[in-house]
């Protein structure tokens, strides 16, 4: 979504100046040509340099500089942004845009694009519920501008409560949705990610590979596609999406019930989770002595969950699961689309170098049920992604 688009950064001066460093470096990461606009109290916790290394192109500081303004004026940067991101915004810069104020590069800059501006503010808690600052972020509001909403934490001022700066990841989610075309607008889906554990004693369990990445990337194509998401996720160590409603769930069972109780209401099951096809038939209250001898733990089945979905699915929902195989993928894959009663399966063999488990890249094939199947290069997970929520849109035609 941000591959070769423009995206002019602003950067004005809070103590978060630091973190849109790390900002800069996702959006750069995902493609995007970054330009850097900093006010001149940002120049005073961040240097200029550190923007231009990172990004590859000169910083604009100064309105009057006529070596950035012969180059590349502002008016030319207004114009050629895909997208404004300004983080850290702070309490004054919200208050001079809201109030039509553009006494510098960085307020001239934005008032004079068409293109949508996203704020993420940073400030002390007192000014956030300042009377005055909720009048202007109203206001910006009315009119379009995008907010990525602060959340609550220790404060550097001293304080704690909201008016942190949302972390540099999610404000990279909140860049997305705001480049997305809203086309999955209307829709609830529900998708699952990561692996179970299913435990042996209070030390132990018996677990796979699943790192979350390929479910966690669905939840946020689909958020950022205008979808109301819900996200079951077995215990991975990635962040919440941004806007998606996280369900967290340990063993296959909880992930059962996660997932049964509320899959009726959804319009997409998307399946990503590796779900344990096994979990120990007792699970020990102490933890198991070492002994001499072998120990064998004994495993019963676990509810095939998508099987159990497919059951009740109901009509007007589209179910699509993902096949983990290391030898045969058609056939296999095509075995499960067809007893698990779903629309499409997404077939990756996870023995292949770059595809599957705790990897950022994925090698797809899609198969439907009219036996058809498409073969997917290696992509990344964001773009697999991506893929998939287009064969749901077709498929709901
Ligand atoms: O998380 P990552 O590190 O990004 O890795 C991605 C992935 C490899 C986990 C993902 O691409 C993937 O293949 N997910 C499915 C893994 C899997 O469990 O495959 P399976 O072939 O064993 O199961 C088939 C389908 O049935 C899956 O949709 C699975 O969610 C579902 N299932 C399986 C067993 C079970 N008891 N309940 C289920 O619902």
């Amino acid at each position: 979504m941000l591959n070769g688009k423009t995206i002019v950064l602003g950067v004005t001066g809070g103590i978060a100046a630091y973190k849109a460093v790390e900002l800069l470096r996702l959006l750069v990461k995902s493609g995007a040509s970054v330009h850097v606009i900093m006010t001149s109290s940002a120049t005073e916790f961040v240097t200029p340099l550190t923007f231009q290394t990172l990004s590859g192109n000169p910083v604009h500081t100064g309105i009057f500089n006529l070596v950035t303004e012969q180059e590349i004026g502002h008016i030319s940067l207004a114009d050629r942004a895909d997208l404004f991101i300004i983080a850290p915004a702070t309490a004054n810069f919200i208050g001079k845009l809201a109030n039509g104020i553009a006494d510098d590069l960085l307020t001239t800059t934005v008032m004079a694009t068409k293109a949508p501006v996203l704020i993420a503010p940073a400030m002390n808690v007192n000014m956030h519920e300042n009377l005055i600052y909720r009048e202007n972020e109203e206001k910006l509001r009315r009119h379009g501008y995008l907010f990525a909403d602060p959340v609550s934490g220790y404060l550097a001022c001293g304080w704690e409560g909201k008016g942190k700066m949302l972390e540099p990841a999610l404000i990279l989610d909140e860049a997305r949705s705001a480049l997305s075309l809203k086309d999955l607008k209307g829709l609830k889906i529900l998708v699952t990610a990561g692996p179970t554990r299913e435990e042996i004693d209070p030390v132990r369990y018996i677990s796979n590979h699943s790192s979350g990445r390929m479910g966690y990337a669905i939840a946020r194509a689909a958020r950022a596609r205008g979808a109301e998401v819900t996200l079951v996720s077995g215990p991975v160590s990635l962040g919440p999406p941004s806007g998606v409603e996280l369900v967290n769930a340990v063993s296959a069972e909880e992930m059962r019930s996660a997932v049964i109780t509320i899959a009726g209401k959804f319009d997409v099951i998307i399946k990503a989770a590796a779900v344990a096809d096994y979990r120990p038939a007792h699970r020990e209250v102490q933890k198991i002595k070492k002994h001499c001898g072998e120990e064998s733990v004994e495993l019963v089945k676990n509810c095939d969950i998508l099987a159990e979905l497919g059951k009740m699915k109901r009509s007007g929902q589209t179910l699509v699961g993902f096949a983990a195989e290391t030898e045969n993928l058609l056939k296999n894959a095509a075995a499960k689309l067809e007893a698990k009663n779903l629309d499409m399966i997404v077939a990756n063999d996870v023995s292949a170098e770059g595809a599957g488990f705790n990897v950022e890249t994925n090698i797809v094939r899609f198969i439907y049920r009219d036996g058809r199947s498409e073969e997917l290069p290696l992509l990344t997970k964001e773009t697999v992604a991506g893929e998939i929520l287009d064969r749901v849109l077709i498929l709901r035609r």
